[in-house]
C-alpha cells in the first residue's frame, strides 16, 4: 500500500501509543516519518524498532511546548527529508486532578502541552505547507473535548480549544490547499489509559456502544485517512474515534 508515497510527515508524541502506532502505518504506507517526541529513550528506541521493520523513519527530540524547540526539530525534519507535507499533532499529557484541588501549575501545564504545543508546531511547519500549495494537518482532541470529564479541567479545556483551532484554520488555509482537521479518539488502550484507576476504566467500557476501548491503530487508521489524498475535499472535520460515545 502507498497511501504516503514519498510523502513527509512530522508525528508528534510517536515514541509512545498512538503515535507509535501511527509512524508504523505511515511508514508502511510509503511516508518518510519523523518521530518527534520529549522522551528521547523511547524516541530512540521506537526509531530502531521502525527501521528493523524497513521504514523510513528519524527520532528528532523536541518539547513542543518550547518554540525554539520547536523550531529546531522542524529544521532537523527538513535537513533530513527536505520537506514536510503532514503535520499530525499528537503529543499530549494529563494532570488530573479534581477542580477543587487542581493547581494552576497542572492546569498550565496541559494547555502548554496539549493546546500551545499544537499551535507552535503548526506555525513552525506553515510556511513550507503554504509554499508547497499542499499540505495536511491533524490536530489530536479527545471525546473528553465534547463530553467533559470528571477530573479534567485542564485537559477537556485544551482538547476543546483544539476543535476551535481547527475549525479556524481550515478557514484560514482552505484556499492554500492545506487540509485541517481533527480526530477526537475515545478511551484507547495506552499509558495514558493505564494510569487512570480500574474502576474507572471498567466504568468508560460501559458506556461505550461497542464496549471496549479503542486501539491505536484504531486511531492511526483515522489519522492515516485525514492524511492521504482521499480527504483532499475533507476540511474543519472532527472525525470521532470512539466506538460511538459521540454521537
Ligand atoms: N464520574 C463520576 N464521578 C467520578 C468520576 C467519574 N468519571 N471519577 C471520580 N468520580 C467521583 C468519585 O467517585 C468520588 O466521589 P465521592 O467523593 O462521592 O466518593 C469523587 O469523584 C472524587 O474522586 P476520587 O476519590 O478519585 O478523588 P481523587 O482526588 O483521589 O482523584 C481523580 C480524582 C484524579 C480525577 C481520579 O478520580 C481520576 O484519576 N479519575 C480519572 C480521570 C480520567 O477519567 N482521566 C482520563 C485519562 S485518559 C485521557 O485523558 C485520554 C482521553 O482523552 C480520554
Ligand atoms: P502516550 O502518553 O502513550 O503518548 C504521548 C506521547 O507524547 C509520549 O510519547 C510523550 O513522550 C509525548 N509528549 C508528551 N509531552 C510532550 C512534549 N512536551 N513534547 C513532545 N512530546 C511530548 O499517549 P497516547 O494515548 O498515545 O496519546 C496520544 C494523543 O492522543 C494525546 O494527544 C492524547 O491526549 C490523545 N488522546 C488519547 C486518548 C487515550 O485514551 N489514550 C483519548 C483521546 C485523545
Amino acid at each position: 500500500m502507498n497511501r504516503l508515497q514519498d510523502k513527509v510527515a512530522i508525528i508528534t508524541g510517536a515514541a509512545n501509543g498512538i503515535g507509535f502506532e501511527a509512524a508504523r502505518k505511515f511508514g508502511n504506507e510509503g511516508a518518510k516519518v519523523i518521530i518527534a517526541d520529549f522522551d528521547e529513550e523511547s524516541g530512540l528506541e521506537s526509531e530502531k524498532a521502525l527501521r528493523e521493520e524497513g521504514l523510513s523513519v528519524r527520532f528528532v527530540q523536541v518539547n513542543v511546548a518550547n518554540r525554539d524547540s520547536v523550531n529546531t526539530m522542524v529544521e532537523k525534519a527538513l535537513a533530513e527529508y527536505g520537506r514536510i507535507d503532514i503535520l499530525i499533532n499528537n503529543a499530549g499529557i494529563t494532570k488530573d486532578a479534581m477542580l477543587a484541588k487542581m493547581t494552576l501549575e497542572q492546569f498550565q501545564q496541559v494547555l502548554d502541552v496539549n493546546l500551545t504545543g499544537v499551535f507552535n508546531c503548526t506555525q513552525a511547519v506553515l510556511p513550507f505547507l503554504i509554499e508547497q500549495g499542499k499540505g495536511k494537518i491533524v490536530n489530536t482532541s479527545s471525546v473528553t473535548g465534547t463530553y467533559g470529564n470528571v477530573g479534567q479541567t485542564n485537559y477537556a479545556a485544551a482538547k476543546a480549544g483544539l476543535i476551535g483551532m481547527t475549525k479556524t484554520w481550515a478557514k484560514e488555509l482552505g484556499r492554500k490547499g492545506i487540509n485541517v482537521n481533527a480526530v477526537a479518539p475515545g478511551f484507547t488502550a495506552t499509558a495514558m489509559v493505564s494510569a487512570m484507576p480500574d474502576k474507572v476504566i471498567d466504568k468508560m467500557k460501559a458506556m461505550v456502544p461497542m464496549q471496549r476501548l479503542g486501539t491505536p491503530e484504531d486511531i492511526a487508521n483515522a489519522y492515516l485517512f485525514l492524511s492521504s489524498d482521499e480527504s483532499d475535499y475533507v476540511n474543519g472535520h472532527v472525525l470521532h474515534v470512539d466506538g460511538g460515545i459521540m454521537m
